[in-house]
């Protein structure tokens, strides 16, 4: 039975909306079997959450795979072993996406590559940046051209800590990007891609300050800031206690800062900086992750 080990990860990192994704040593264990009908264990993150229905997306994914190759899809039991939070910003649905590709495509034998599984996964997700680097690690820059995913995963740059504060709250993906404009200005864009560039350059030659200058965002952020009470006081707090940035966790509500090495005064301040606002948060202090989803 194969049991596939999925990274958390982390979108945007700051400027690269849609586009940059970082795997994060927090993980999601999901094993894929045919059975009759359909059983969905769910233990861990989610526990009382996770659909257990036809609509759960690790399901659909299974099914997508067995589509894609033209096999008749039978029943399946899908067991989660869950340590990622759900609905915070950290990469939960793209982890069960990728769990369920992969373990299908096991069961069958590994007929589909990693690009067929990059664009099912994007295709089910709706966007690549949790999904690529779940599939494959590290910190990956991805482009849609259409239907298919331009990708390239890089290696994360050593000594990069993250302290990550995880809201007791969710937030859907949908409400976080439903709050943003259809048009931005050309200066706002140009911040953010010069910005995304220059991360991606000194990510590339472990620059970690400038990495950490290059993580402003003019794009999202500043819209998602109503949906995620604390926020602006929260960043203040973590830049004040040493940390080189400050981003939203994808579409948050998880803030993450990056520092460089251990650097738990900074999870700290952000935990009183949340209390200040009436948030509970969970602190962890996470590591990136080089190794995508990996059959153990
Ligand atoms: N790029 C996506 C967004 C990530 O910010 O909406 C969602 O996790």
């Amino acid at each position: 039975m194969p049991r596939v080990r999925v990274p958390a990860t982390t979108a945007n990192l700051g400027p690269g909306f849609d586009a940059l994704g970082l795997a994060l040593n927090l993980y999601d264990y999901i094993s894929v079997e045919e059975a009759p009908g359909l059983e969905i264990t769910v233990r861990g993150e989610g526990e009382g959450s996770i659909p257990r229905g036809p609509e759960n997306i690790a399901y659909r994914a299974v099914r997508a795979v067995y589509a894609r190759v033209g096999r008749e899809a039978p029943g399946f039991r899908i067991t989660f072993d869950n340590s990622i939070p759900v609905a915070r910003g950290l990469g939960s649905s793209a982890a069960a996406v990728v769990g369920g590709l992969v373990g299908a495509n096991a069961l069958l034998g590994c007929p589909l590559g990693e690009e067929e599984l990059v664009s099912l996964a994007a295709e089910l997700e709706g966007h690549p940046d949790n999904v690529v680097p779940a599939l494959v690690g590290g910190l990956v820059v991805a482009a849609l051209n259409g239907r298919q995913v331009y990708y390239q995963r890089l290696e994360p740059p050593e000594g990069l800590c993250l302290q990550v504060a995880v809201p007791h709250f969710s937030l859907s993906t949908r409400v976080s990007r439903g709050v943003l404009p259809s048009m931005v200005s050309v200066e706002d864009a140009v911040f953010n891609l010069s910005r995304t560039a220059l991360l991606i350059a000194a990510a590339q030659v472990g620059n970690l300050e400038l990495m950490g200058k290059a993580m402003e965002d003019r794009l999202h952020q500043p819209y998602r800031l109503p949906l995620v009470p604390g926020m602006a006081r929260v960043f203040a707090a973590a830049m004040e206690a040493g940390a080189l940035a400050v981003t939203l966790s994808g579409s948050g509500p998880t803030v993450i800062a990056y520092c460089r090495g251990s650097c738990p005064r900074v999870g700290e301040a952000m935990k009183k900086a949340f209390q200040k606002h009436g948030v509970d948060c969970q602190i962890k202090e996470l590591q990136p992750c080089r190794e995508g989803a990996t059959l153990c």
